[in-house]
């Protein structure tokens, strides 16, 4: 069985029947790279966010698998210790929490041992040695070490900082939603450069996306359309470019008719 099945999964915004997500069927495995796309308001990050165990939606039917563990049972920490990774299209700041100091929570919060959640947190040398390999692999400047978390942070600061939390708290699954929106081309080589790097058999990602580009650094082993709720449409990379070249007029098409 595939590591993330996600099964005719339906989620309304919590409290009303609005639905956004309109029955998504949707696996993949660690060591694989898929994208999933489509135009504004089709519910992408919306379902990064049921995925996460956000609150402010409710799933009304289907399910979510995560190693054969039923995920939409699980607290967001849980979801979180258990594997899974979200990186936020619009992260919070926290002025006065530096990047250092958030990451060592996140890395102890997964170190927690048992049903009991007994503490084991990293040597502080230890951690500093990991975080300092994991910034210069990834080409971050030192200095982001010690800043305010996203205080003043660049749209490509900000987004290497979601690499670097990444990189650090190692998911089977890290869902990235438009991890590539707002970066110029260096900064999106980069961010590219540490997704390829960190994919691998224990890792794999679902990038969400609004754009190609990102796809021409990172080779997706498949692209999935999301329009109004619902995937229309899954293929390889190839996928991708038609986009590029035709938009999601031609699918919309297809779909209506
Ligand atoms: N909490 C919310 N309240 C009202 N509308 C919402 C809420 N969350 C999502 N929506 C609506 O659901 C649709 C999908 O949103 P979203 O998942 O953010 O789309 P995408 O990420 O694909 O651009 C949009 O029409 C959006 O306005
Ligand atoms: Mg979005």
């Amino acid at each position: 069985m595939p590591d993330l099945v996600i099964a005719n999964l339906h989620a309304n915004i919590t409290g009303t029947d609005t639905e956004i997500l309109k029955g998504i069927d949707l696996q993949m495995s660690k060591g694989e790279i898929h994208a999933i796309m489509g135009p504004n308001g089709s519910g992408k990050s919306t379902l990064s966010h049921v995925l996460m165990g956000h609150p402010g939606y409710e799933v009304t039917e289907g399910e979510v698998l995560f190693e054969g563990q039923n995920l939409l049972d699980l607290a967001a920490d849980e979801r979180s210790r258990a594997g899974l990774f979200l990186s936020f299209q619009y992260p919070f700041a926290v002025p006065g929490v530096t990047v250092a100091n958030f990451i060592r929570m996140a890395v102890n919060a997964h170190r927690k041992g048992g049903p009991d959640g007994v503490d084991n947190p990293v040597r502080i040398p230890e951690f500093r040695k990991q975080i300092q390999e994991a910034m210069e692999s990834l080409e971050i400047d030192k200095s982001m070490a010690s800043r305010s978390l996203n205080d003043g942070f660049s749209g490509g600061e900000k987004k290497r900082f979601e690499i670097l939390q990444m990189a650090m708290l190692q998911p089977k699954i890290a869902i990235l939603d438009e991890t590539d929106s707002g970066l110029d081309i260096d900064a999106l080589r980069i961010v590219a450069d540490g997704i390829n790097r960190l994919v691998g058999p224990d890792m794999g990602t679902l990038i969400i996306t609004h754009y190609q580009r990102i796809l021409d650094y990172v080779k997706p082993d498949q692209i999935h359309v999301l329009m109004d709720g619902r995937i229309v449409r899954s293929g390889g990379a190839e996928l991708g470019h038609e986009l590029e070249t035709s938009g999601y007029a031609d699918i919309v098409k297809e779909v209506v008719s």
